[in-house]
Formats: C-alpha cells, sequence, structure tokens
C-alpha cells in the first residue's frame, strides 16, 4: 500500500538557527511516525546545515524549486545538481507563488520535472485555481490543462512516481480551506484524469496531497473518507507542535485506512 505524505513548506521563513532548534524538537517524534513519509522545506542555505542532523531518520528534506539545467549562466538560480548536493531528495515544482510572483509557467514546470525524473529527485508538482476561476466554474477545466501541459506524454512509471498537491489558490495562506467536499471533488477529478492519461494501476498508486491552509484543526476532516494522500502544509508547518499535530492526524487516518482494507480483503 502506497505511504501518504506531510510536507512542510517553510518558505522563506527559517533561519539556520532557527532551522537546528526545530529539528532538535522534531527528531524524537519523529521515531513513532510509521505509515508516512515526511518532508521539511526550508530555505536553500538552511539545507546543507539541516542535512547531517536528520542523517538515521525518518526524516527527509525538499528543495522549494530549483531550476532545470544542470549548470550555467542563470543568475540567482538553483540547479537539481545543487539541491542534492545539499541533501534534498525532493523538489516542490509550480508552487503558486512561484506561478504568482515570478512568472512560472507550467512549460517550465514541465521542463522542471524532466529535470527532477534525471536526476532521481521525487517531484511535487502543485496545481490549482484562483478564486476567479472558482467563481466562474472552471476549476476543472484548468485543473485539467495544468495537469495536461505537465503530465502528458510521461511514462506511466514516471506519473506514477510524480506526486501532486491540489492548492486552490485562494486557499493559500489565507486561512480559507477548501471543504472535505470541494477538496475530495477536485482530488476524484484529478484521479480519473491520471486514470485517463495513464492507467488504473497508476491513477490508483500516484499520490495526491491536499494543501492550503491546511491545520490541526481541520486535517481530520479532509483525510477522512477521502481520497487525499496527505498534506502540503504551509503556516502550519512552522511551529513544530501544530506540524506534528497534522501529522499524527495523518498517521491515525492511515492506520484506519489499511485496517478498514484488510477487512474488506477478508470478507
Ligand atoms: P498554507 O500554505 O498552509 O500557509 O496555506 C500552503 C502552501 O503554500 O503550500
Amino acid at each position: 500500500m502506497k505511504k501518504p505524505i506531510v510536507i512542510g513548506n517553510l518558505k522563506m521563513n527559517l533561519t539556520a538557527e532557527l532551522g537546528r532548534e526545530y529539528i532538535k524538537g522534531f527528531l524524537p517524534f519523529m521515531e513513532h511516525v510509521s505509515e508516512s513519509e515526511i518532508v521539511l522545506a526550508p530555505s536553500y542555505t538552511v539545507l546543507p546545515l539541516l542535512a547531517p542532523e536528520i542523517r538515521g531518520s525518518q526524516l527527509q528534506l525538499a528543495a522549494q524549486n530549483m531550476h532545470w539545467e544542470d549548470a550555467g549562466a542563470y543568475t540567482g538560480e538553483i540547479s537539481p545538481v545543487l539541491i542534492k548536493e545539499a541533501g534534498c531528495q525532493w523538489v516542490i515544482l509550480g508552487h503558486s507563488e512561484r506561478r504568482q510572483y515570478f512568472g512560472e509557467t507550467y512549460t517550465h514546470v514541465r521542463r522542471k520535472l524532466e529535470s527532477a525524473f534525471r536526476h532521481k529527485i521525487v517531484p511535487v508538482v502543485c496545481l490549482g485555481e484562483t478564486l476567479a476561476v472558482r467563481r466562474a466554474g472552471r476549476t476543472f477545466q484548468i485543473v485539467e490543462d495544468q495537469i495536461d501541459e505537465v503530465l502528458k506524454g510521461l511514462k506511466p512509471k514516471q506519473a506514477a512516481g510524480t506526486v501532486l498537491a491540489y492548492e486552490p489558490i485562494w486557499a493559500i495562506g489565507t486561512g480559507k480551506t477548501a471543504s472535505p467536499w470541494q477538496a475530495n471533488e477536485v482530488h476524484h477529478f484529478i484521479r480519473n484524469k491520471i486514470e485517463t492519461l495513464f492507467g488504473k494501476p497508476t491513477a490508483a498508486e500516484i499520490r495526491i496531497l491536499y494543501g492550503g491552509s491546511v491545520n490541526p484543526e481541520n486535517c481530520e476532516a479532509l483525510i477522512q473518507e477521502s481520497e487525499i494522500d496527505g498534506f502540503l502544509v504551509g503556516g502550519a508547518s512552522q511551529k513544530e507542535e501544530t506540524f506534528q499535530k497534522i501529522i499524527s492526524c495523518v498517521e491515525e487516518n492511515w492506520k484506519m485506512k489499511k485496517s478498514k482494507k484488510l477487512r474488506q480483503r477478508l470478507k
């Protein structure tokens, strides 16, 4: 059975000193994590400082972005080679803040995705609609276009190894979460689209996360009885305690889902 994922996107917030403190408080908690993959995405400069601290634990590191080229004249950019050297096995691609503030398009995201495959970095591709798109009733259409632009033409194995994060832009950092129903409806749509493009096994295998103002109060309702395979957490990952509560919620839920599946199989 696939594992759920919880990613803490620390954005441009954590200094090296705070990062070390964060990890110190976090590692003992990690010993109780058995079901999920836990990934932290601090700033680039903090990555190589945390890498030796987390060695031997199950905690993994992600970069918040990367360029598609290995090296070259790209002032201010960072390459897959460099993020790997800094200790990352994961990368977040096409986050809405990159699309909104730095002109990133899904053509860029596709190139980055192919580069991530070449370097064996697990890609987490963000998808999602603006409030205007949702109000105009065009959410499915936009999400479908995003999937087509980023994933079409990949091999099913590559698609299955890509993590998708549905993050409605109107829910990111706003305190407005999608209702469990709204989130699940889009997750279901995405999985069906993956099935159309790559077949049933890939659709079952691919992990689709939800992101957008996830916190300890709303995570349970979101993941319960849903197709959500974990969370991409921004604000609530900045404090270890709130992030840990979200992880515990995913852990408990997954255990229940597993035993339910087992019971069904034994029937
Ligand atoms: P948020 O951010 O949890 O603060 O809404 C989510 C994200 O940016 O991935």
